[in-house]
C-alpha cells in the first residue's frame, strides 16, 4: 500500500532535501469514471470525477535548463536538461519528460526546476496514476515558467505526451478530469469539443471503488483493437466517430456492420447515450437512474465491448446483491482493475464490508475497496 501523502509531508520531505521551504506545492488527482466507458476515443461523452488521491510535487525554480526531481514513491531521480530530451528506458521519469517534451513542441519556453514527487494513487490499478502525474509535472512547469494555466490546453499535452513519448494510446478522458476536476462533483466532458460542465452528486449517496486486485497483460492490444473497430464501424457509417451515430441510425443502418464491429458500435452508441442520461439524472439528484444507468454500462461492457472479466463480473454481481448499491459497473479500459459503485452513503460500512467478503469467498482473492470523495483537479496548493 502506498503511503497518504499530504501537504504538509511533501513540504518537510523537500525541506530535508534542499534546506529551504519550497517555492510551489502542486497536486494533481488520479480518477475515477462514473459512467461513458470506451466513449473519449470516440469523440464522445464520459462523466468521471477526479478522487482523493493525487500526485503531490513541491518544487523551486532554478536559474538555468535543468529539472532534477527526485522520487519519494519509486528509488530514484532523474535529471535532464530541457536543451536535450532523450528517451530512456521507461518509469516514471519518462513521464516528466513526455510532458516537458510535448510543452516545449507546443512553443512553450520553459524553465528548469528541482523538487520531490510523491503520490498515492495506486499504480495499474486504473486510477490514472499516470495522468495524475503528467498534470503534476504540467502545473509544475507552468508555475516556475510563468505560463498561463488553460485547463484543455494542458490536458492534451498532457494526452500528447502518454501517446507520442511514453507510448501509450489512450484518449483525453483521464488528463481532462486530473486536470479539470471539481469537488464534490463528477464532470461531463464531451471530448470533441471539451466543453465541461460539473454535475453534483445525488444527496445521500458516495462513490467506492472496488479494486479486483486482478491485473490482465495484453490490455494495450485490446485496447487499440477495440480502437480499430470503432474506427472502422464510424467509416462505414460515414461519419467521422461512432459519437455522430444516434441509437435510430444505427438500428437503421447497422446491418452493414459484421456482427462482431455491431456489438463494439452498438456499445459506444449507446453507451454515450447512458453517459448524457446520467449527466440528466443527477442534475434532478435522481440517484436511483444513475445506479440503473450504470449496472446497464457493465452488461453492455461485458456482453457488447467484450471487455470485462470473470473477477469484475463477480465483483459487480456481489455488489447488486447488496441492498445499498444504486448501481456498479467495471470502470476503465477493463480487463481487470477496478469496478464502482454508487451507494447510500449511510449504508457505506456494511456495503463494503459485505462485499469484499463475498468476493474474497467467491475468487480467493483479496480486493481493495477505496471509499472516494471528489476532489478539484490540478492546481497550485
Ligand atoms: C483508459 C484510457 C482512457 C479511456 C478508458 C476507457 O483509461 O486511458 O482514455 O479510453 O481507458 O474508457
Amino acid at each position: 500500500m502506498l503511503m497518504r501523502w499530504s501537504e504538509s509531508v511533501i513540504r518537510r520531505e523537500f525541506e530535508q532535501r534542499f534546506q529551504s521551504p519550497p517555492a510551489f506545492v502542486v497536486r494533481a488527482p488520479g480518477r475515477v469514471n462514473l459512467i461513458g466507458e470506451h466513449t473519449d476515443y470516440n469523440d464522445g461523452f464520459v462523466l468521471p470525477l477526479a478522487i482523493d488521491r493525487a500526485v503531490w510535487l513541491a518544487l523551486r525554480p532554478r536559474g538555468d535548463r535543468q529539472v532534477l526531481a527526485h522520487s519519494l514513491d519509486f528509488t530514484g531521480s532523474t535529471t535532464f536538461t530541457l536543451d536535450n530530451l532523450t528517451r530512456g528506458n521507461g518509469g516514471w521519469a519518462e513521464y516528466v519528460k513526455g510532458v516537458a517534451w510535448a510543452l516545449q513542441e507546443s512553443g512553450h519556453r520553459l524553465r528548469g526546476w528541482e523538487g520531490v514527487i510523491a503520490g498515492d494513487v495506486p499504480v495499474g490499478a486504473g486510477l490514472s496514476s499516470s495522468a495524475a502525474l503528467e498534470l503534476a509535472v504540467a502545473r509544475a512547469f507552468v508555475a516556475v515558467s510563468e505560463l498561463p494555466w488553460d485547463m484543455a490546453a494542458m490536458a492534451r499535452l498532457g494526452q500528447q505526451a502518454e501517446n507520442e513519448w511514453v507510448g501509450v494510446r489512450c484518449g483525453i478522458m483521464d488528463q481532462m478530469i486530473s486536470a479539470a476536476g471539481r469537488a464534490g462533483h463528477a464532470l461531463l466532458i464531451d471530448c470533441r469539443s471539451l466543453h465541461t460542465e460539473a454535475v453534483p452528486f445525488p444527496a445521500g449517496t458516495t462513490v467506492v471503488v472496488l479494486d479486483t486486485a486482478t491485473r490482465r497483460g495484453l490490455v494495450a492490444s485490446a485496447y487499440n483493437e477495440r480502437r480499430r473497430q470503432c474506427e472502422s464501424a464510424a467509416r462505414a457509417f460515414g461519419v467521422a466517430a461512432l459519437r455522430d451515430v444516434s441509437s435510430a441510425h444505427f438500428e437503421a443502418e447497422c446491418s452493414r456492420l459484421d456482427e462482431i464491429t455491431r456489438r463494439r458500435a452498438r456499445h459506444v452508441v449507446t453507451e454515450n447515450e447512458r453517459t448524457l442520461q446520467a449527466a440528466e439524472a443527477m442534475r434532478r439528484g435522481d440517484a436511483e437512474a444513475v445506479g440503473r444507468l450504470m449496472n446497464a454500462s457493465h452488461a453492455s461492457l461485458r456482453d457488447d465491448f467484450a471487455v470485462s472479466s470473470r473477477e469484475l463480473d463477480i465483483m459487480v454481481e456481489c455488489g447488486q446483491s447488496h441492498p445499498a448499491c444504486l448501481g456498479i459497473r467495471m470502470t476503465g479500459a477493463g480487463f481487470g482493475g477496478c469496478a464502482v459503485a454508487l451507494i447510500h452513503r449511510e449504508q457505506t460500512e456494511a456495503f463494503t464490508s459485505t462485499v469484499a467478503a463475498r468476493y474474497r469467498a467467491e475468487t480467493g482473492i483479496k480486493p481493495v475497496l477505496y471509499v472516494c470523495a471528489a476532489t478539484d483537479g490540478a492546481s497550485v496548493i
